[in-house]
């Protein structure tokens, strides 16, 4: 039966029955398009690892909010993005998703300028160049990057955010976790037909963990309870104490990381603290590109980015120590397959929710107090779309 609320303080879950955000947010391509210049267009933006681009010239092209970004390293290692354009008349540079520069240039398809690995035109294909044409006039477009632990991101602002504005309690939970010596073990990817906020949503609540996630739901008992923090049940005070997981959060007697049997392979991380080893997961979360959930043996690093109004790309990259990836005997599958399970458990949940979304009824839903996650994504939501 559902409780009516106390006064409990630290109760954590929501007080008043706040509204969604409205039916068209999610499908009207008139908001998709100020997300673009409000959201995708200024904040940081998660890309993909740095040791993604191996050495001088490796380079790669990804889609943010419609523009496609070019990210390379330079002769002096260093990583430097640009608008995938030419300052010519703007045919697109680079075609494929990664590869490498050939002789340290970037040269145009369309009529061949070439340009340094800094972005500097140093020829064009002209017999001749007018006597105003000054070559250090066209430049590529540059674009802000920033490496934060081995990973990689782009503001395509001019004036970038100083923070890489991390939300949820205002930061990492993963500090003492070694992301920056991990490499990936495997990458999985997925367009989902929902838009990018349903998967965030999603994301940020497990009222819908039992019927989705069984699997997921049996590993950690207290998402059986639709909750992810003990203090979002309103008799969490009843529970102080109690060691059961189903109170006290963390995974099911015996089990030590997100895989299918709940063991851990590989070798477990030192440095973590007893409550971060007991926790069964940790989160660094980026809105709106990126979360990253820390296991005791793994991380594994979540990009979401939007490709329409009801479109989305999910991609998620598992990284190890390379000890664990090196050892024939370490088994990979065991928890690729949980964690790719899961993924495409919230998909199909996150493309039901976009199809109800559509109805001309719908003009807003409603959150249940177990949704103040929900509510603080929608907090910053409309902060950064300047609606307060
Ligand atoms: S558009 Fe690139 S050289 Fe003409
Ligand atoms: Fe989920």
């Amino acid at each position: 039966m559902a409780h009516k609320l106390t006064g409990d303080e630290d109760f954590a879950g929501l007080k008043t029955a706040e509204k969604s955000l409205p039916g068209r947010a999610y499908y009207d391509p008139a908001v998709y398009a100020r997300e673009l210049s409000n959201i995708w267009h200024r904040q940081w933006i998660y890309l993909c690892r740095s040791d993604a681009l191996a050495g001088p010239g490796s380079y790669r092209t990804e889609t943010i909010g419609g523009q496609s970004v070019l990210l390379l390293r330079d002769d002096e290692g260093t990583l430097r993005a640009f608008h995938n354009t030419c300052r010519h008349r703007g045919s697109r540079l680079c075609l494929e998703r990664q590869g490498r520069l050939g002789a340290q240039r970037i040269v145009c398809p369309y009529h061949q300028w070439s340009y340094d690995l800094k972005g500097n035109l140093l020829r064009t294909s002209s017999l001749s160049e007018a006597p105003d044409f000054e070559r250090e006039d066209y430049p590529l477009y540059g674009i802000a990057v920033r490496e934060w632990r081995g990973c990689v991101f782009v503001c395509l602002s001019g004036d970038p955010p100083e923070e890489l504005s991390a939300f949820r309690g205002g930061g990492d939970h993963t500090d003492n976790w070694p992301l920056a010596e991990l490499a990936v073990g495997h990458t999985w990817r997925k367009t989902v037909a929902c838009n990018w906020k349903v998967f965030w949503e999603n994301f940020n609540e497990c009222l819908h963990c039992p019927n989705v996630h069984p699997e997921l739901s049996r590993l950690v008992p207290i998402y059986r309870r639709r909750i992810i923090l003990p203090q979002d049940d309103p008799d969490w005070r009843r529970h102080e104490g109690s060691a059961d997981p189903k109170h006290r959060g963390g995974l099911t007697q015996g089990a030590e990381t997100w895989s299918g049997d709940g063991k851990a392979h590989g070798p477990r991380f030192e440095g973590l603290s007893e409550s971060e080893r007991a926790a069964g997961q940790r989160y660094y979360v980026n809105t709106p590109s990126v979360y990253i959930a820390a296991h005791v043996d793994y991380m594994r690093i979540v990009r979401v980015l939007p490709r329409g109004p009801e479109e989305t790309e999910i991609q998620a990259e598992w990284l190890f120590p390379e000890a664990a990836l090196s050892d024939p005997a370490f088994e990979l599958a065991n928890i690729v397959e949980f964690g790719t399970l899961v993924l495409e458990q919230d998909g199909t949940a996150s493309e039901i929710n976009q199809q109800g979304l559509r109805s001309i009824r719908h003009e807003a839903g409603v959150l249940m107090p177990e949704e103040h996650y929900v509510a603080d994504f929608h907090r910053w939501y409309r902060g950064a779309m300047g609606e307060g």
